[in-house]
This record gives C-alpha cells, structure tokens and sequence, in this order.
C-alpha cells in the first residue's frame, strides 16, 4: 500500500516535471520567434527629440541636476517648432544607413509628450509651437520602408505632480507614505502607455529610468500585459525590472561576449542623447568599428541621433550615418542575418558566420593588410572573397602535422590595394557547417 502511494507520487513528480520542461520549451521557442527580427536587424537608431534642443542642454537631466531651473527649462516649450521636420526625409535617412529599426522618445524624463496624448496637457502639441504630433507620421513613414518602430518612453516623469521624485535632492513624498498620489501617477503612466499601445502599436517599448522604483511599484507585470494584449509580438528592452526581453548596456562597451540572449548597446554619436551644439563626434570608423564589435559578440548597436527643434539633423550626424550606410551597402551580407562570431582565440578581431554556419566573415580594421592568422579551423576553405569587389585569395595552411588531428594555422595574404576606407571584410566559404579546434595543441 505504502509503496503504491510512493509510486504515485513519484509519477506524479515525473509527469509534472515533463510538463514544466515542455511548457518551458514551447515559452523559449515562443520568445525566439517572437525576438528573430531583433536579432537579425543589427542596426537601430536612436532619436532623442524634445525641448531640450532648443537651448542644447541635457534632456531632462539640466533642471533635475540644477544646471538650469525648472521654470527656464520649461521656457524652452516656446521655442520647439519642428517647423522643418521632415519624417520621410528622417526615414529615408535611417533607412539609407541599412537600419532596420528606429526608437525615438516619445516622453523623456522631462515629462513632455512628442505625441498626442489625451493623459495631460504637457505634449507637443498643446504647449509649443509645433502644434503636431511627430510620432504618427514618423511610425507611417517607418513602417513604408519596413522598418520597424519603436517607442522610447521614461516612466519616470519629473513634471507631473503626483511623480514623488523632482529635483536631485528633493522629493515630493515618499510613496509608503501617499498611496494615493502614487496611484494618480500610477493610472497617469499606465494610461499613456495604454494609448501609445493602442494608437501607435509599436513593435518594440524601450522604457527608461526604471531604476527609481520597484518592479512592484510599476506594476511592471501589468505593463507587459497592456502591452502583450495589444501586440503580443511586442519586444520590451531590458528597463521594465525584469519584465523585459533584452538587455541594454549603455554608453559601455562589452569587452567579454554578454551571456543574455539577446542584447543591444545604445550609444551616442557625439556626447549627448539630445542636440547639443557638441564637438566630439565620434568619427565614421569609431562608429563602424563599434558597431562590427557588437555584432560579433551577437548584440545590436543602437546609435543615437539627436536632432535640432526645428526637426533638422546636424550635418557631422548626416555625415556619420551616410558613411556608415556606404559601408553597410558594400559589406552588409556580413552583417545582416549572421549570427556572433568565433570565441575568442581563434583569430585577432571580430568575425561573424552565415546563419547556416558555412560561411564565416572576418572583420580587419582599417590598417590590416598583409597576412593575417586564423587558428584551429578544422574545415576546409573553399574560397575566400574579399566582399564587395571580385578579389579571390588562396590560403596559406601552415604547421600541419600528417598525424595529427591539430588543423594547421591559416595565413591569409591580403593585398594592400583590397583594403577598404574603414574595415575590409574577409568571406570564406567552407566545404561544411564550420567546425573548430578548441585543444591545447600537443598529441590530439
Ligand atoms: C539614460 C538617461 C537618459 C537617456 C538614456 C538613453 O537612461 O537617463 O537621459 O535617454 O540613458 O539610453
């Protein structure tokens, strides 16, 4: 009897366990197809539009940090006319760079809607001159080249009243303190968030400035139910307290391969997020070379433009984002849809390999020419093509011992006149899906 009853629960364990795991498989296998798009697109922008290009100052930041007032901030309300802003021109742009995603702020810190929201009166469209709303027609134009939107959108809000955090060192009130102040905010946010699902349906959320509460106090579950029940392939980045997809490091480069699935570095092309009349832009091969590394350690770059209030874009930006594009058009096959590279060891810079594995792409930053060295490939080279002219190069296989099954080291010869203005890319084909050596050399 008593072992009856042993076996029962023991069956019971095993069944509820195989559930689990296949519940698990299907939920996993559900976010892989829901996150491919990601994955493969490499390349967002990033626009931080608001008011705070009309005096060129932090967005946000300025007042909350006292750089400026709160009241000399708002001031810039006056001054934003998008008075040239040009959403196909912007998405003809983005597109022209070979991205194949966008996030703008539809509200910053600062609490200033870019779109027309019915929550409060503080949006573009009620208090400045622009008198529109320019995520609409931003997300139309998008979504005619096939590119795909995304809305920025800080759930921090420094300007409304029922928010308990204002300026750096004072608060409003403490939330354990005035549950119902918190709750206005709550029901405010919350009901911004449910018109941007259902009027604009973005394809991605990017929040922000999650850090100043818990997910408990967002209701970050009840977030993501808003916006899965309009959009259930939503993809949500990592700022949601851990209701998010992805992962977001900012400004910091990753120097081992990140262990998330999925993740995207977002970065400025200058100093700032915002338009500021700012000097240090990062040059054209900075931003590839950025870019190239990110995508070899399987993540995604954001890169950030910061236009003017009346909608126009600097030109060091413009310049930026042409010669990145070039580049793109002439070496994109060994980006787009690839997956991350080869695990450090195996050759002295980034690489990235074909989906079907039989293709592996390696990246020489601008001064490589010469022979370069690629260590313990088992396959066997069928080609290789420097991409984007009919250039065809022969390996050199060296150091191979007949009885060994060690593979040899590959030097290959690239000619000084291949390279190209920023980073040459390598193609080589292989006899089968790629197969690498991991040893530490000596007998096996
Ligand atoms: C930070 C800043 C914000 C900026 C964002 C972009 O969270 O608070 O100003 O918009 O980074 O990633």
């Amino acid at each position: 009897m008593k072992s009856k009853k042993v076996c029962f629960i023991i069956l019971f364990i095993l069944l509820s366990l195989t559930k689990l795991y296949s519940q698990n498989k299907i939920e996993t296998s559900e976010i892989a197809e829901k996150m491919q798009w990601f994955s493969d697109a490499k390349l967002g922008i990033f626009i931080h539009t608001g008011i705070y290009a009309v005096n060129g100052i932090g967005e946000s930041w300025s007042f909350h940090n006292k750089r400026i007032s709160y009241s000399d901030y708002m001031k810039q309300l006056d001054g934003f006319t998008l008075k040239n802003y040009d959403p196909a021109k912007w998405a003809d742009i983005i597109k022209e760079t070979g991205a194949q995603y966008a996030v703008i702020t539809t509200k910053h810190h600062d609490g200033v809607s870019m779109y027309d929201t019915k929550m409060n009166n503080l949006s573009i469209v009620k208090v400045t001159p622009a008198k529109r709303d320019m995520i609409k027609p931003f997300f139309e134009e998008l979504r005619k080249r096939n590119i795909k939107c995304g809305a920025y959108y800080s759930l921090i809000d420094w300007s409304f009243n029922d928010y308990p955090g204002f300026l750096k060192d004072s608060s409003r009130y403490k939330i354990e303190n005035d549950y119902k102040r918190w709750n206005r905010f709550r029901d405010f946010f919350q009901g911004q968030i449910n018109e941007l699902a259902k009027n604009y349906n973005p394809d991605l959320w990017w929040f922000d400035g999650d850090w100043e509460h818990n997910a408990e106090e967002w209701e970050s579950q009840k977030i993501k139910k808003i916006i899965t029940t309009y959009n259930p392939k939503a993809i949500i980045n990592g700022r949601l307290q851990g209701y998010g997809d992805y992962d977001t490091p900012e400004q910091n480069f990753p120097v081992t391969r990140p262990k998330y699935n999925w993740w995207e570095l977002c970065m400025t092309s200058n100093d700032s997020w915002g338009y500021q009349p700012d000097t240090a832009w990062k040059t054209p091969y900075e931003i590839i070379t950025i870019f190239i590394d990110a995508v070899s350690n399987g993540g995604n770059l954001l890169l950030d433009m910061g236009p003017r209030e009346d909608g126009s874009i600097p030109e060091e930006q413009l310049f930026i984002f042409s010669e990145l594009g070039n580049w793109n058009k002439k070496n994109g096959e060994a980006i787009f849809s690839t997956v991350g590279g080869l695990p450090q060891g195996h050759f002295y810079g980034p690489s990235t390999i074909s989906k079907d594995s039989t293709t592996l792409y390696l990246f020489l930053h601008a001064n490589v020419s010469g022979n370069i060295m690629l260590k313990g490939l088992i396959n066997k080279i069928e080609d290789i093509q420097v991409v984007g002219t009919n250039v065809h190069l022969t390996p050199k296989i060296v150091g191979k011992i007949s009885w060994s099954s060690v593979p040899g080291l590959v030097y290959i010869d690239v000619p000084e006149n291949t390279k190209d203005k920023y980073v040459t890319v390598l193609k080589l084909k292989l006899d089968k899906p790629l197969k690498l050596y991991r040893g530490q050399g000596g007998f096996n």
